[in-house]
């Protein structure tokens, strides 16, 4: 997947696309036990400077706003040219995203829809936002926000994002790491994940669950599915939709 990314700080990036599983993400895969060794990247990442866009003899991007009020809004021509500038780069037609707190709230369907994409372009707004009139011209752009709270720009969400959809795509977690069960995924039917524990079995007095030290696999399965429950119930009861009639469902019967 090739991502697009355009900001005013593209220096904000590189920590977090250059390391870890990003960093990874991004590199081809050289594994000696597999026949297609080495396989291409998962992901290429693209970032742009939208100032580098801007016709301005001092590279002003923003401006007061019409109707007065505080703050600077963003500029239609810089991110307009510089979306355009960007889509030609490669062929493979873009699914444009603007990250802002008036969008549609980022889940897992919605980043599991965004893995299956083969590019996606990515404007981090500033500032007190940005000219309505640019983002009716890039529709279709989907709006997302990542929680009811307002950041200092769209860099940090951007890269919430960009982390969310890179570890769905295929190849980019090792088998330890798989992406299958865990909270809001397919295989979690939608609850929350289970509690985890690792060695030592005994920490400052305190023991691991017997069951899952007991080697019973069906008993351990029994016991985390009841876990997931049972702490969805408690902490996220709105993951768990009840039936209109209040009556209960497959996922909260006998917790
Ligand atoms: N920009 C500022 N706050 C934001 C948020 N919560 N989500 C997306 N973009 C933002």
């Amino acid at each position: 997947m090739r991502f697009d990314i355009l900001t005013l700080f593209p220096e904000m990036f590189e920590g977090v696309l250059g390391s870890s599983i990003l960093k990874r993400a991004g590199q081809s895969l050289e594994d000696p036990k597999d026949e297609q060794s080495p396989r291409p990247p998962a992901v290429s990442y693209h970032l742009t400077n939208i100032r580098d866009h801007t016709q301005d003899k001092h590279q002003k991007v923003d401006h007061r706003p019409f109707g007065g009020g505080p703050g600077m809004v963003m500029q239609c021509q810089p991110i307009w040219d510089a979306v355009r500038a960007v889509e030609s780069q490669d062929p493979r037609p873009a699914m444009r995203v603007l990250m802002t707190p008036q969008g549609r709230t980022l889940d897992q369907g919605i980043v599991q829809k965004l893995s299956k994409e083969r590019r996606l372009l990515i404007i981090a707004g500033h500032y007190e936002g940005i000219d309505e009139r640019v983002i009716e011209k890039l529709n279709p752009i989907q709006e997302i926000s990542i929680g009811d709270y307002v950041l200092t720009g769209g860099e940090l969400p951007a890269m919430v994002l960009i982390d969310a959809v890179v570890r769905l795509l295929p190849g980019v977690l090792g088998d330890d790491e798989s992406a299958c069960c865990e909270s809001f995924s397919d295989g979690s039917d939608g609850l929350l994940d289970h509690p985890h524990y690792t060695r030592p079995q005994i920490w400052q007095g305190m023991e691991v669950p017997g069951v899952l030290v007991s080697g019973d696999h069906a008993r351990i399965e029994a016991w985390r599915r009841e876990q997931s429950q049972r702490r969805t119930v408690a902490r996220r009861p709105d993951l768990i939709a009840p039936d209109s009639d209040g009556v209960e469902n497959e996922n909260t019967r006998g917790s």
